[in-house]
């Protein structure tokens, strides 16, 4: 899992939720990634005490929690799955350049036959992929509320991004929308690699009401 400022909570905490019901069944391992070792804080930037950014602009500009992270960018590498979350901290560039730098290593340069067996966003943590210039061609979705902003991002214009979507499968890639639809492609992935009794357990541990990969209501709302 992918971290960085002002990532969103249940990008990372609706995902991971899911997979520490998986880990009791499956030896699994999780490595929580970041620039360094210092907490992050969630929804806003914050680091060592200062803030930065739109804070001003905040009713509660110190309103956060902290995670720790395992690993660094510098010791983290071999992964079978990678999920970048998303959240208002994709929109600094500068904050978020490490991160996708990673990604990009991470990503290879031989095509998707380099990448690890999984490449997995959660709601805009798709403009950080975009940003590698490694996900032309391919079929993406991403959070509807911040569509047209992630259309934008560098690498953007070579990707087909599909506006009505849960989530979005093309090959390794998978691309979930807003917040929420990270959870529900969780299960998704967990049944395509484990078979339906296995997400079925989970999402029914969870007591999450599971949209399907096809069930798009936001696409409408917001005019996708
Ligand atoms: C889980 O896998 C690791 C190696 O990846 C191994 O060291 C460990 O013993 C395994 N644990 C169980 C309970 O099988
Ligand atoms: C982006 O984050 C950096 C810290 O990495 C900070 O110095 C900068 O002020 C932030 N910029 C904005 C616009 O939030
Ligand atoms: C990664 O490196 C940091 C120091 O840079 C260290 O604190 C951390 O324990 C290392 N993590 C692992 C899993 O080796
Ligand atoms: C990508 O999306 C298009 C529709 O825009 C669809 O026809 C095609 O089958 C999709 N490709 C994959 C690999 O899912
Ligand atoms: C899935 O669960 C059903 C009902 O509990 C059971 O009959 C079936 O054998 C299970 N399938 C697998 C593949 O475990």
């Amino acid at each position: 899992m992918v971290l960085f400022p002002a990532f969103t909570a249940i990008d990372v905490f609706g995902p991971l939720n899911a997979l520490n019901l998986l880990s009791i069944q499956h030896n699994m391992t999780l490595a929580m990634v970041s620039h360094d070792m210092k907490p992050i804080s969630i929804d806003r930037t914050i680091i060592d005490g200062v803030g930065y950014g739109n804070l001003a602009s905040s009713a509660s500009p110190f309103f956060t929690e902290y995670v720790l992270p395992s690993h660094t960018f510098d010791n983290a590498t071999d992964f079978d799955v990678i999920m970048v979350p998303g959240g208002g901290g994709t929109r600094n560039l500068t904050a978020t350049q490490p991160a996708v730098d990673w990604l990009s290593t991470q990503l290879g340069d031989s095509g998707e036959e380099g990448w690890p067996s999984y490449v997995m966003t959660i709601c805009t943590g798709t403009a950080l992929l975009s940003r590698t210039l490694k996900i032309g061609g391919k079929n993406a979705t991403t959070n509807k509320a911040a569509f047209n902003w992630v259309k934008t991002q560098q690498g953007a214009q070579d990707v087909n991004w599909i506006p009505r979507a849960r989530w979005v499968v093309d090959g390794k890639l998978w691309t979930s929308s807003g917040v929420s639809a990270g959870t529900d492609m969780t299960l998704g992935w967990i049944e395509h690699v484990h078979g339906r009794n296995e997400s079925e357990r989970v999402r029914l541990l969870m007591e999450w009401n599971a949209l399907d990969q096809e069930d798009d209501p936001f696409a409408d709302y917001y005019d996708l």
